[in-house]
């Protein structure tokens, strides 16, 4: 089980949610379900709208890891990873800072999501 902190200027207080153990949903999909308000538009990893930055309370738990190849790419176009941080994410398993909320799916390990509210622009 994972706990999932979102946390946004545009939200009165920050929301901790539940991520059950063997969860496929993505970080969109569980603020959807718990009307935590970060937007997006295409829900497919194409606009960047669902823009977020990460903050991992365990670094050395990695199971969110894993990039999707239109995330990467749609990260890259945004200027929010760069070539040393793929490598980083790749070869040493470093977590990425900056994720699409509709991509990431948050799995075992606890994590706080950071978004503006304004598409594309996290905090
Ligand atoms: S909603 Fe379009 S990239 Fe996530």
């Amino acid at each position: 089980m994972a706990n999932v902190t979102f946390s946004s200027p545009i939200m009165h207080q920050d929301k901790t949610v539940y991520a059950i153990a063997g969860n496929t949903k993505t970080v969109l999909g569980l603020a959807e379900e718990h009307n935590i308000p970060i937007p997006f538009e295409c829900q497919n990893g194409n606009c960047g709208s669902c823009l977020i930055e990460v903050e991992y309370y365990s670094p050395e738990s990695k199971m969110s890891l894993a990039l999707t190849e239109k995330e990467k790419s749609k990260l890259k176009e945004l200027g929010k990873l760069t070539a040393a941080e793929i490598e980083a994410a790749e070869v040493n398993d470093m977590p990425p800072r900056w994720r699409l909320a509709c991509q990431f799916v948050a799995r075992a390990e606890d994590v706080r999501i950071i978004f503006s509210g304004e598409p594309g622009g996290a905090v």
